[in-house]
């Protein structure tokens, strides 16, 4: 690795840091302890190369398995915050109502237990179909750097929709149009890692219907879903 030493020696000078000159390590002088630790990193980087050139190796500067692995716990502690990045995206879009409606499997008819569904849905003016396969991407948004509302760097819906589950999708429909959807599951998604054309074919929009869950509960809900994201 190497850094530029002005960049270095600023940064350690504003931290109140010693320089890093000082510290330089004689190699002559490794005790056997430290040698051995040194023949494991190596031994441990070369096995981790080997391994992922037999995966075909990453695809660009992020390894996407481990990037999303590591996006699902460094997001949202809080299923709340999660909840509200997403409202956020729905009050931009116009919405005047957002729901959040709970689906139950049939066994748990009683609601006994914890619902193993959930929806947020709003009635804002919808998103292009081709849009939604941009918006499940890290970095995807119509409003980059935009200060004018909430939303400007593309991450808050990824990052919120993987904090709470594995698998989602994205329905949505813009005024006169048909819905639309992504449906995104992470293990399928970190195992096509190193297959772009794998990949693009698991974001690419489709036309959908909504869940008979979903579909049935907007009929009485505040949310006419016409148009509308959920
Ligand atoms: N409920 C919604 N209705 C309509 N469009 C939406 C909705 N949610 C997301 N989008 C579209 O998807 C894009 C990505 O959303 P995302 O939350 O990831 O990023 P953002 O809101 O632009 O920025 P930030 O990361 O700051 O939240 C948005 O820019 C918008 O175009
Ligand atoms: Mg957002």
């Amino acid at each position: 690795m190497t850094f530029d030493t002005d960049a270095v020696a600023e940064a350690t000078e504003q931290q109140g840091l010693e320089s890093p000159q000082a510290s330089t390590t004689d190699n002559e002088g490794l005790s056997m302890k430290t040698a051995q630790l040194h023949l494991d990193t190596i031994a441990r980087q070369q096995e981790y190369v080997a391994k992922q050139e037999a995966k075909g190796g990453g695809v660009g500067i992020v390894f996407q398995d481990a990037f999303i692995r590591g996006m699902r716990d460094l997001g949202y502690k809080d299923p709340a915050w999660a909840l509200a990045e997403l409202i956020d995206n729905s009050v931009q879009a116009g919405a005047s109502t957002v729901e959040i409606r709970f689906g139950f499997d049939k066994a748990n008819a009683t609601q006994a237990k914890n619902p193993s569904q959930i929806a947020i849905i709003d009635n804002g003016t919808g998103m292009d179909p081709k849009m939604i396969g941009y918006a499940v991407r890290w970095g995807g948004t119509d409003r980059e750097d935009d200060r004018n509302g909430f939303g400007r760097f593309g991450y808050g819906l990824p990052s919120s929709c993987v904090s709470i589950a594995c698998k989602y999708t994205v329905y949505s429909k813009m005024k006169g149009g048909e819905w639309h959807a992504v449906s995104i599951d992470l293990e399928k998604l970190a195992a096509a890692s190193s297959d772009p054309k794998a990949t693009e074919a698991m974001l690419k929009p489709q036309r959908a219907q909504l869940p008979a869950w979903v579909a049935s509960g907007a009929k009485d809900g505040a949310c006419t879903l016409h148009p509308g994201t959920l």
